[in-house]
């Protein structure tokens, strides 16, 4: 996606060989107009899957499926990191491991918002390792609903995520897929090359 790539220039900044900054616009300040057209991308590309239910995690994920479930018309519902004020059999849980952050975390979701009749959308703005969307489809597997795939804002292709999720045969729409920040350079992958 040009405009999304475009960004990324345009304000991302290299922190290392592996991370990416972009709280201009996603992780922090938010550019709504492209959010909106993220969210325009997402819905072309899933508009024929029949989704009913978009699932995404706090915090990050939240504007982008929000703008891709107002294109779609269907609700939202983010997993959340910190334990809620609910009872633990009310909730869908999963276990979350950050390479980054070397830790593990539960998310969880309230078993009122997704039911086996759902068609979930799994939307992130990073996928990295791929720990997170893991989770996701953890909790997706356990409401019983089906999964239509996965839309990820920016795609790190040098690092394992995306292949995890492949290899599960679960289709998956990135925007951006950055091949290497190496040397605080910023290489995309070529759309329709793999
Ligand atoms: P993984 O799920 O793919 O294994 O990711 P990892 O644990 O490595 O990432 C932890 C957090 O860092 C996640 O956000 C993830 O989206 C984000 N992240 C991973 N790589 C990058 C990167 O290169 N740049 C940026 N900006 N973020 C990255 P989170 O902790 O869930 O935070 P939130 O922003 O959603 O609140
Ligand atoms: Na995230
Ligand atoms: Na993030």
């Amino acid at each position: 996606m040009k405009a999304l790539e475009n960004a990324i220039v345009k304000h991302g900044k290299v922190l290392s060989d592996t991370v990416l900054k972009v709280d201009s616009f996603l992780n922090h300040q938010i550019d709504p107009e492209l959010m909106q057209q993220i969210g325009e991308e997402f819905a072309v590309h899933f508009q024929k899957a029949g989704v009913t239910k978009i699932l995404t995690l706090e915090s990050s994920g939240i504007a982008p499926s929000v703008m891709a479930g107002l294109q779609l018309k269907v609700p939202v519902v983010f997993a959340r990191k910190k334990k809620s004020l609910t009872l633990k059999d009310e909730l869908y849980l999963a276990e979350v491991y950050s390479f980054t952050k070397k830790e593990t975390n539960e998310i969880s979701i309230s078993k009122d918002y997704i039911s086996s009749n759902d068609i979930v959308l799994i939307i992130d703005d990073f996928l990295a390792n791929g720990q997170a969307v893991l989770g996701l489809m953890e909790i997706t597997k356990q409401t019983g609903a089906s999964l239509a795939g996965v839309g990820i804002v920016i795609e790190k292709g040098f690092q394992n995520g995306a292949k995890l999720i492949r290899d599960k045969n679960i289709p998956l729409k990135s925007l951006a897929i950055i091949d290497s920040l190496a040397n605080g350079q910023i290489t995309f992958r070529k759309e329709g090359s793999l």
